[in-house]
């Protein structure tokens, strides 16, 4: 049985590698973005033998992502499957973080997960599929970082959201997974970065040098990796 799978976010980044990844192992994927970069991601895929089809939309519009699913549905096959990348964020002290921009980061991460969600596990529950779902989080939505606040709160909502999901659905074999990178590149999300600042970021992030107490690491500690 060909395993058909939506991917949001394939526009880019981790999200169009996922697509490509997955029609390379033989899933036909419906790749959604709300960029039209999409559309040549699926037509790589095509081109290469694959099958897809993509759709420009936005992830918090419900109605959108209804008609993506039904669209997916009629033109691939029941879905099986669900992969969402979609993402934005925005940095800065939460002091200076303006309603807009946490709405804003609110909506597509957390939002834009919960819909996705919610009209492929109504189609799995519809057509008795034990689909997966593979929900991106991120280090963000585990540990507090700095200048991160919509941003982390978003992706811990990803988190606890997915917990919820696969613990409501684990009977009927809808299993709901989440992953949460490190820094990936190349990537937009952090491309407004200055490329020589991001070594220095990482270990400003993830070793601080000092225990809790203040007392110091011992080096080995302090050289731990992020990926660690
Ligand atoms: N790249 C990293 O270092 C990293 C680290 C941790 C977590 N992540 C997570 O992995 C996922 C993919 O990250 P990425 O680096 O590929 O990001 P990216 O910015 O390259 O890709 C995100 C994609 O989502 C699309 N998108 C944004 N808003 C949308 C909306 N409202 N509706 C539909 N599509 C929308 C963008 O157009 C883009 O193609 C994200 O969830 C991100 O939070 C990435």
């Amino acid at each position: 049985m060909t395993e058909i799978t939506m991917v949001t976010g394939a526009g880019g980044g981790i999200g169009a590698e996922t697509g490509r990844l997955l029609a390379a192992r033989g899933h036909a994927v419906a790749l959604l973005d709300n960029q039209s970069s999409v559309h040549d991601v699926a037509a790589d895929i095509k081109a290469a033998g694959g099958q897809a089809i993509s759709v420009v939309l936005d992830v918090v519009d419900e109605t959108a992502v209804e008609a993506a699913v039904q669209q997916t549905t009629h033109e691939l096959g029941s879905v099986t499957g669900l992969v969402n990348c979609a993402a934005t964020m925005t940095t800065g002290p939460i002091t200076e973080t303006a309603l807009d921009d946490w709405n804003r980061v609110m909506a597509v991460n957390a939002t834009g997960t919960f819909l996705t969600c919610k009209h492929v596990i109504r189609s799995f529950v519809a057509t008795g599929t034990a689909g997966s779902i593979v929900n991106l989080s991120s280090i963000s939505g585990w540990v507090g970082l700095p200048n991160q606040p919509a941003y982390c709160a978003s992706k811990g909502a990803v988190v606890q959201l997915t917990r919820q999901i696969a613990a409501e659905f684990a009977q009927q074999g809808i299993r709901c997974n989440v992953v949460s990178p490190g820094s990936v590149r190349p990537i937009s999300c952090v491309a407004t970065w200055p490329r020589r600042a991001i070594p220095s970021l990482l270990r400003r992030r993830w070793s601080t040098g000092t225990r809790s107490d203040g007392s110091p690491l011992p080096p080995r500690s302090r050289r731990r990796s992020p990926s660690s």
